[in-house]
């Protein structure tokens, strides 16, 4: 392998934010476990609200400047609207919550949409469990937990395509990585007090 090309190999957006957040993910797996979610539609309720919360700053961060231009599909990304609905189900209407990210600019952003979207491929486990243990299905109360109508894979494979043509140097490849430990670090506090959620 030449230098040049061992260079870009290394330096490859999504192989360094997979890398430098597999920590935090493992985290997730962690405080997913010790939340218990699936273990009653009462846990499960708090966990929607988590996310219906989660895909709000998201979806937030889908009209900061630039943002449309390196992800051009936008309009099918995003799962407030499911969570919403997934919670209505339940009776329950968020009381709503301050945005986190109102200030967070483009390459920042683009990490929190990393998790976002990332999270849609280990929401293929959770939807079987809402499934088996709680019944939920696509049309009722685990809409936010169902795949893309094209399908997992295709939908994540497309955006990481994207996250690699945004050719970022270095440094604003570490502005990416670190929005993305912040938006783990929000999921993480949040699961944590969990049951604090309204
Ligand atoms: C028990 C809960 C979870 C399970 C079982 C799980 C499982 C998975 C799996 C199987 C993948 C695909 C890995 C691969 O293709 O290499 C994945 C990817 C990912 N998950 Fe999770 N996950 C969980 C929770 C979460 C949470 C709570 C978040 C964020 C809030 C998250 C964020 C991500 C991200 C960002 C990726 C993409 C990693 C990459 O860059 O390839 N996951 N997860």
């Amino acid at each position: 392998m030449s230098a040049t090309t061992e260079t870009i190999q290394i330096s490859s957006l999504s192989q360094r934010l997979k890398k430098e957040t597999a920590s935090e993910h493992e985290r997730m797996h962690q405080l997913m476990a010790s939340a218990d979610v699936f273990s009653s539609r009462e846990k499960y309720v708090q966990f929607t609200l988590l996310q219906y919360y989660f895909q709000q700053e998201i979806e937030h961060l889908f009209e900061r400047e630039g943002i449309a231009e390196l992800i051009p599909d936008l309009g099918i990304r995003g799962r407030s609207q499911q969570a919403l609905l997934d919670l209505k189900d339940f009776g329950i209407h968020p009381q709503g919550k301050t945005l986190n990210t109102e200030h967070v600019p483009l390459p920042e952003a683009l990490g929190w949409i990393y998790v976002s979207e990332g999270s849609t491929l280990g929401a293929a486990f959770l939807f079987k469990e809402a499934q088996k243990n709680l019944d939920l299905s696509a049309e009722f109360g685990a809409r936010n937990l169902a795949a893309y109508p094209e399908g997992r894979a295709v939908v994540w494979k497309r955006f990481v395509q994207a996250l690699d043509e945004a050719n970022f140097d270095s440094a604003k490849q570490d502005r990416v990585v670190q929005g993305a430990l912040d938006a783990f670090a929000y999921f993480g506090e949040a699961l944590t007090y969990l049951n604090q959620l309204k």
